[in-house]
């Protein structure tokens, strides 16, 4: 190696500890007149289970750190759409993001759609098994490779169908193009279901089917009254075939790199946000789906015990199909969580 090279090296390697440490210094000496600034930055509406946790930490943490740290939240997809958040995440542009469950694995960590497996959660108290146990921390663990520190799952909700036809059965949905997150297994899922899958930004579905860009779409009963998809769609089911939640993660090196003491608050402060968003999910999506019903714009079909017998004989195959994707000991062990409560 050339001298000149070596020199550089040398140069550049002093730079970077140089620079960490000013990083560190000015971290340590925040106060309430120079606050550490932590961009949290979403898609959903301030009145979902996200965006009312996501407040409830920016108040908890806020008063933890004596106004140390100040959180400040964009919601709405305001500063990023889904794709762009998780890359300015990575990139620093962002420190704090819960992206939805479905949207990992465009970060190299395909295990987080085993939670896009059609009704792998029989109810929410085995969801929490998952989320709060083992599997949870392991998967969370697998983002550090990816420079992202997985602090926790906030709870939305199961899915709903809406499109503009009665769906009571899987065959109602041949043909139709159904707005998807960016998930493999939702592809899938769609595809089972004769649908042809489009993937979009939550921000944008809103127009895509006011325009019919797309037919319909999957989402919670919280997300479709908030982005008033409920407006443009005529029908919803209840079929609850599918989870949709949140990881909540932060930039690792800021993470890392924040005083003890306050890296602390931050750890409480979010166990508290979490019990909170996993206490209102429920309420807010019956809250959310009671507004629709008395909008009078969407008719709400709860499908018969055959009819549901029947959307799951149809997406079962679809964990078979995934499984290579997601790997067979990781739906496994889901499983064996539901078996455990009787499921
Ligand atoms: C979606 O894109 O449908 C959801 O992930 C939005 C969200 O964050 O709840």
């Amino acid at each position: 190696m050339k001298v000149s090279k070596i020199k550089f090296l040398v140069a550049s390697g002093l730079m970077t500890v140089l620079c960490t440490l000013l990083n560190h210094s000015a971290l340590a000496q925040a106060s309430a007149a120079n606050p550490i600034i932590i961009k949290f930055s979403h898609v959903v509406a301030s009145d979902t289970p996200k965006g009312k946790a996501a407040e409830r930490f920016k108040e908890l943490a806020e008063k933890a750190t004596k106004g140390r740290v100040k959180i400040e939240i964009y919601p709405n997809s305001a500063l990023y759409k889904d794709k762009e958040e998780l890359e300015a995440l990575q990139m620093g542009g962002v420190q704090m993001l819960a992206p939805s469950l479905a949207k990992f694995a465009p970060l190299g960590v395909k295990e987080f759609e085993v939670f896009d497996l059609p009704f792998i959660f029989p109810n929410r108290d085995v969801l929490h098994r998952v989320t709060e146990g083992p599997i949870g921390t392991s998967l969370l663990a697998k983002l550090e490779a990816k420079g992202v520190t997985g602090l926790a799952f906030w709870d939305n909700g199961f899915k709903v169908m809406s499109s503009n036809v009665p769906m009571h059965l899987p065959t109602d949905l041949r043909g139709k193009k159904m707005r998807i997150q960016a998930s493999k297994v939702l592809d899938a899922q769609m595809r089972a279901l004769g649908a042809n899958p489009q993937v979009l930004a939550f921000s944008e579905v809103y127009q895509a089917l006011q325009t019919g860009v797309v037919d319909g779409t999957e989402n919670p009963p919280s997300n479709l009254y908030t982005q008033k998809m409920f407006e443009v769609q005529k029908h919803v089911t209840l079929s609850n075939h599918g989870y949709l939640g949140y990881a909540v993660v932060v930039n690792k090196k800021f993470w890392d790199g924040l005083p003890a003491d306050i890296r602390l608050a931050l750890t409480a402060a979010m166990k508290s946000a979490t019990q909170y968003a996993n206490a209102i999910a429920q309420v807010e999506n019956d809250n959310a789906l009671d507004a629709i019903k008395k909008s009078g714009k969407t008719t709400i079909y709860t499908p018969t015990p055959q009819e549901r017998a029947e959307w799951m004989k149809v997406l079962q195959p679809v964990r078979v199909e995934m499984e290579n994707r997601i790997g067979k000991e990781l739906i496994k062990s889901v499983n064996a969580e539901a078996r455990a409560l009787g499921y």
